[in-house]
């Protein structure tokens, strides 16, 4: 079963083919209205439960537009208003969604969640985001990427800030798509070490950098994500901020990466924290690309799990 999990359980050649098909699809649509489907239909008859346990803007309008594009059919459900939130076990609701649907996407906290819902699920499960990890928004970038400057293959991709799930889901595509990750950010909030040595194993080049100029010296590309992410208490905001401040995306910093570097952020954003607005909305930003390429990136890693 064609489950999307993680970046790193995913084939190389399986990830390749779905950026390429996730450009040749977006190439299709050009200029078409937003709400009129795909010429050809591969989701036709198919019904897709997207289920959110944290809240979403990007994660679930795209996967519920891509879907209703490709001609099935959709639901969004909330975790918390399911059995699921009440004490039924991720199994049993697995067992039972499979019954209904076709595809499950589920967004969680605990990556156990999604590895237990793939387990017992007879459908393939798509990782829309847990605290661990976030793949769809790496595909995304990929392609972004890829649209912008040509392969990402050899390049040099700077992460500034927490070390968190967006962080471990780039270090996991360096890892497949064969490009290197200089994380710069607090001791306290490195990347897991096993995502970290998982990279270097694949033969990629992983540096962690405190100084954050240093970081982007050479750098094709600077993400950065929010500095408390849905899965950190509230309470840590101030600390991390703290933490964080040095590691702000800024013009000055940008100025010391190359002159073509990309900037991306996987949205949402918090203007003038781990990003300045002059970052976000000049010339190197793609951030609004990004959020656009969810789609296309979606709807081909469905047409994976589906086959079709
Ligand atoms: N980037 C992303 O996953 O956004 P949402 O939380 O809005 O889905
Ligand atoms: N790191 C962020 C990403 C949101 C899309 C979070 O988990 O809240």
């Amino acid at each position: 079963m064609n489950h999307f999990l993680d970046i790193h359980k995913t084939d190389p050649a399986a990830l390749h083919g779905i950026i390429d098909q996730a450009k040749e699809m977006k190439q299709a649509r050009q200029g078409r209205p937003k709400g009129m489907t795909d010429d050809s239909q591969p989701l036709a008859g198919q019904m897709v439960a997207l289920i959110f346990e944290k809240p979403s803007t990007r994660t679930r309008i795209s996967f519920d537009v891509g879907v209703r594009q490709m001609g099935g059919q959709s639901m969004v459900l909330s975790g918390k208003d399911m059995q699921l939130g009440h004490g039924e076990t991720i199994a049993d609701t697995a067992r039972v969604i499979s019954r209904y649907v076709d595809l499950i996407m589920i967004r969680t906290f605990d990556e156990t969640v999604l590895t237990e819902m793939a387990e017992y699920a007879s459908v393939p499960v798509i990782n829309g985001l847990t605290d661990r990890t976030h793949p769809c928004q790496i595909m995304a970038d990929i392609q972004t990427y890829e649209e912008h400057r040509g392969s990402i293959k050899g390049k040099k991709v700077v992460w500034a800030g927490d070390g968190n799930n967006v962080c471990a889901s780039f270090l996991h595509a360096a890892a497949q798509f064969g490009f290197d990750l200089t994380f710069t950010g607090p001791a306290q909030l490195d990347p897991e070490d096993e995502f970290v040595g998982l990279a270097r194993k694949a033969g990629s080049k992983v540096v962690i950098e405190r100084d954050a100029y240093k970081a982007v010296e050479g750098a094709d590309l600077v993400v950065a994500d929010t500095w408390v992410s849905m899965h950190d208490s509230q309470s840590s905001k101030e600390r991390r901020h703290n933490m964080l401040r040095p590691y702000q995306v800024n013009e000055d910093l940008m100025s010391h990466a190359k002159p073509d570097a990309l900037f991306m952020h996987c949205l949402p954003a918090h203007r003038e924290e781990e990003v300045t607005s002059a970052v976000m909305d000049g010339p190197q930003s793609v951030i609004f690309d990004e959020a656009e390429n969810r789609l296309h990136a979606q709807k081909a890693i469905m047409r994976w799990c589906l086959g079709v």
